[in-house]
């Protein structure tokens, strides 16, 4: 299964961090953020990956990661995400790299403890559809939040003022080939961008859409100042990722 990585848009929500670099490339504890979801990827045996970046800082990617080296890879796909036009948007851009496969996405502020591998060989057995990882959190409202019963999702709904449940949607997802026409259909939300939410309910409309709880804590870095200082110390005091 191929990886997508998805490291565009301009961090507004932490400016003046973000004034003079990206985002995914400010510190967590000891290693830029990037590293962390391209190592979970290879950690889950994914490794072709391409990495969508955006803003003005783009070319420091390539100037940090090269071909992924320092990763045991031997080569890095990257592609550019003009503006801020969401993460479904940026998806979108992966469609040629994809050619018809299944793909495991992940954001590139999002920053797991534990191996994903068992949710990656789950999606690999299910014959089509999508897959979304769910963890129970304290303060759903910032996140997608699911509403399950009985083993299923009966739908998602991003950022809400009144969460029907506790189970934050975390940002990694696998789907088949028809992600790329769920998208091409989307329109923009409230805050003007395609929405990965809007692509996640029309899987469970079509009934084609699995959930798993993730294993370990799950951290959204680039969400606030205090989850970014709060991710860090999760890092430096269980550590993540780490090369297997
Ligand atoms: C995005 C998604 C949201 C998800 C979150 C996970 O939010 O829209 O559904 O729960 O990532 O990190 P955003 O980071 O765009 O606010």
């Amino acid at each position: 299964m191929k990886g997508v990585i998805l490291a565009g848009g301009l961090g507004t929500r932490l400016r003046p961090l973000t004034k003079i670099t990206n985002k995914h490339l400010l510190p967590i504890y000891d290693r830029p953020m990037i590293y962390y979801p391209i190592q979970a990827m290879i950690n889950a045996g994914i490794e072709d990956i391409l990495i969508v970046c955006g803003g003005n800082h783009a070319g420091e990617f390539l100037r940090l990661l090269g071909n992924g080296k320092e990763f045991g890879l031997k080569h890095l796909n990257y592609t550019y995400q003009e503006g801020e036009g969401g993460i479904a948007e940026a998806l979108g851009l992966a469609e040629y790299f994809i050619a018809g496969q299944k793909v495991a996405v992940m954001l590139g502020d999002n920053i797991v403890e534990k191996n994903f591998r068992r949710a990656k060989e789950e999606f690999e057995a299910q014959p089509k559809g999508a897959k979304i990882l769910l963890k129970e959190v304290e303060n759903p409202r910032p996140y997608g939040v699911a509403e399950v019963s009985g083993g299923k999702v009966l739908g998602i709904e991003e950022k809400p003022e009144h969460p029907k449940s506790n189970l934050a949607v975390i940002g990694i997802y696998f789907y088949d080939s028809q992600v790329f026409d769920i998208i091409k259909t989307l329109k923009p939300s409230g805050r003007g961008e395609l929405e990965i939410t809007d692509v996640n309910n029309a899987y469970i409309e079509r009934g084609e859409m699995t959930y798993t709880v993730l294993d370990g804590w799950w951290g959204d870095a680039g969400e606030s100042f205090e989850s970014l200082i709060e991710v860090s110390n999760l890092v430096y005091q269980t550590g993540a990722n780490k090369v297997e």
